[in-house]
Parts: C-alpha cells; structure tokens; sequence
C-alpha cells in the first residue's frame, strides 16, 4: 500500500483532520487529476438543493466545466436570483431553472414527468438538498420531513429520470454525510418514519443520511452491467448556510477548518465529470472511495436492508425490483 493511502486512510479515521479543509488540502496533492476543461462541454447535469452552499457552489463548477446545468429549487424567486448570478458568472453557461419540493412526492411526480418529456437525455444528477428540522414534521404525503426530502422524493425523481439517465449513460450522485458513520439503518416503518416518540432532528438527519447511503448502493447493485452509475458521497465539513442555520455551535466551533463550498462540492463534480471506476459500497469522499461502515459498527441486517428498501419503493409507488 503507497504512503499516501496509508495517510488517506488516517485522515479518514481521525474524522477532525479528514472532514475539515486540512484533509482535501493535503489530499490534493496526490488524489486524481482535476477534470480536463471544457469536459463537460455538451453534456446536462442536474443538481437539486442548488440555491445554497453546496449546491450553488457545485452549479457553478459545472458550469465552468461546460455543463448546460440545470438548478432546482423550492423557492422560485430564490432560485432566480441564484440563476441570474451564474449567468452572469458564467455567461457562456446554460442554466434551466427548476422548481420543485422534493420533499413533496406529488410535486416531484408532476415535475419529473414534464422533466422527463422536454429533457432526452441526462448526463448527471446530483441529489443534493437536504434540511434539518428540530422537532418531527411531516410532509405533504405523511412522512417524516428529512425522510422526504433526503431520501423518498429523491428516490421517486430518480426512477422517473432514469429514461433520461439511460439515454445519456447518467450517473446519480447521492450527497451523504459523515454523520452517518454514527447511525444505524433503522428497522420496520415506525422506526423508519420516526413515530416511536424518540425524534431528534440530527440523529433524524444522520439516519436518513445512512439510508443515502444504503440506496445508493442497491441503486448501484440494480443497475451494475449497465450504463447506468449510482454513488454516494460525503463532503466533509463546509461552511454554507445550512450549517450556520442548524448547527450554529458546530460551526462557531469548527469555523477556520470549515472546507468552502466549491471544496464541498468538489467530489460529487469530479464524479460526474470523469465516472471513475467504483466498487460495492460506492461511497466517496475527497475523490476515493470509503467504507460504509467500520469495524466497531454493527453490520447492516440484510433483512432490515430488505425491509427498508420496500418500504422505500411501498412509499413512492415505484417498483420494488431490488436483488
Ligand atoms: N455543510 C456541511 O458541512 C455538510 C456536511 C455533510 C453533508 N452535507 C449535505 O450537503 C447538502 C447541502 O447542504 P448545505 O450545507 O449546502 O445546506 P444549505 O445551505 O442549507 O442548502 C440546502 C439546499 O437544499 C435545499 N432544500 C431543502 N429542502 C428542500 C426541498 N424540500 N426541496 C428542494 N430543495 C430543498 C435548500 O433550499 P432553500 O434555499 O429553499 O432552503 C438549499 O438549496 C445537504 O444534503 C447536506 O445534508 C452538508
């Protein structure tokens, strides 16, 4: 094994170094090279929770790399003024504005059918948007909110994407966190749907961030031998907005460490910009691939994989054609 992966895995373990803007800064010095310019020239990426942080700053970058990008959003005078500042970023730019609650499974359903009749083909889809509630709130449909918006409306957009993402030999990038590594994959509905009395908004987040993770690679598993790619990623600790709303201690404490959100973003960019090889798992963080779980965590219960995964496709009324 080289030095650097051997400091690679370090950084990891250590979480502080790792997370924070010290670990991309030294793994750039040896992680793989920077996507040619112009590399996404032709192609159309799509990229959800685009009118903050990470997402903003990751519309931008494939826009510099030639992208026709096309930035979605709840809020639509939030997400024009965002699209006008790329434009004017990035003038020789495409940017579509898209409007939808992917929380809301009605509204992602109306948008992803229009969606999918007036775009053939698409190249990249980065599901992005997140949220943090503090109390259990419950979506248009019934579900706990951070399970909608994290995971049921997402997983719903990508089924209804996927002839586009066919056609154009896509790849879906699910944006993770490493809260997850602290969280277990809950077990049977009311587990999964937080009705048990026990919620708490950031070990809400940190699960539903697990099962990012978990459908990511049964997505990637469904779809192996076919053009089709599925990963995951976290992106470490990055100053945006949402942290500064929801984790204000967090971010008063770690603030000159936090990564910006361009370096945020940068995996999930690199991923769809260059299609790396991946293996099962398909985690990522700082461009290379990480494990899902560790050593003193409890293995994933395949049964309650299984479990979660049709309730998953139950909720969304979407196949349930898992292995
Ligand atoms: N920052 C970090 O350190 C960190 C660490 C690990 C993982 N992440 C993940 O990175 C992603 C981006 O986070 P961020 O820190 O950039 O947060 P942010 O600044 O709060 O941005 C979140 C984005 O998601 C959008 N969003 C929330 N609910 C939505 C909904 N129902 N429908 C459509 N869009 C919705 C927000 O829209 P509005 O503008 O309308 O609110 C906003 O554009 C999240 O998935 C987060 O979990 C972040």
């Amino acid at each position: 094994m080289a030095i650097t992966d051997l400091l690679d895995a370090a950084l990891d373990r250590s979480v502080v170094l790792g997370y924070t803007s010290l670990g991309s800064r030294l793994r750039r010095r040896w992680w793989p090279a920077d996507p040619a310019p112009g590399s996404l020239a032709g192609k159309r990426v799509l990229v959800t929770g685009a009118t903050s942080g990470i997402g903003e700053a990751m519309a931008g970058s494939f826009a510099r790399l030639g992208a026709t990008v096309h930035v979605l959003g709840r809020n639509a005078d939030k997400l024009a003024g965002v699209a006008r500042e790329l434009r004017l970023e990035h003038p020789n730019a495409t940017i579509v504005e898209e409007v939808c609650d992917v929380g809301d499974l009605d509204a992602v359903r109306d948008w992803g059918e229009a969606f999918a009749d007036r775009v053939p083909g698409l190249d990249g889809l980065v599901h992005n948007a997140g949220t943090m509630t503090d109390t259990r709130t419950e979506s248009p449909q019934g579900h706990e909110l951070q399970l909608a918006v994290h995971v049921l409306g997402p997983h719903l957009m990508t089924e209804l994407l996927l002839p586009a993402l066919t056609a154009a030999r896509g790849i879906v990038v699910w944006m993770s966190t490493g809260g997850m590594y602290g969280a277990a994959l809950p077990d049977g509905e009311d587990a999964i749907e937080y009705r048990d009395g026990t919620y708490r908004g950031v070990s809400a987040y940190a699960r539903t961030k697990r099962m990012q993770v978990v459908l990511a690679d049964a997505w990637a598993r469904r779809y192996d031998g076919t053009d089709v790619r599925v990963e995951s990623m976290h992106p470490g600790w990055v100053e945006t907005p949402g942290v500064a709303t929801h984790l204000p201690r967090f971010r008063s404490l770690t603030r000159p460490l936090l990564r910006t959100a361009e370096d945020g973003a940068d995996t999930a960019v690199w991923l769809v910009a260059t299609r790396p090889p991946s293996e099962p798992g398909h985690l990522w963080h700082d461009r290379a691939q990480r494990p899902t779980t560790f050593g003193w965590q409890r293995d994933q219960d395949p049964a309650a994989v299984a479990r979660f995964l049709d309730y998953v496709a139950i909720s969304t009324e979407t196949p349930p054609d898992w292995d």
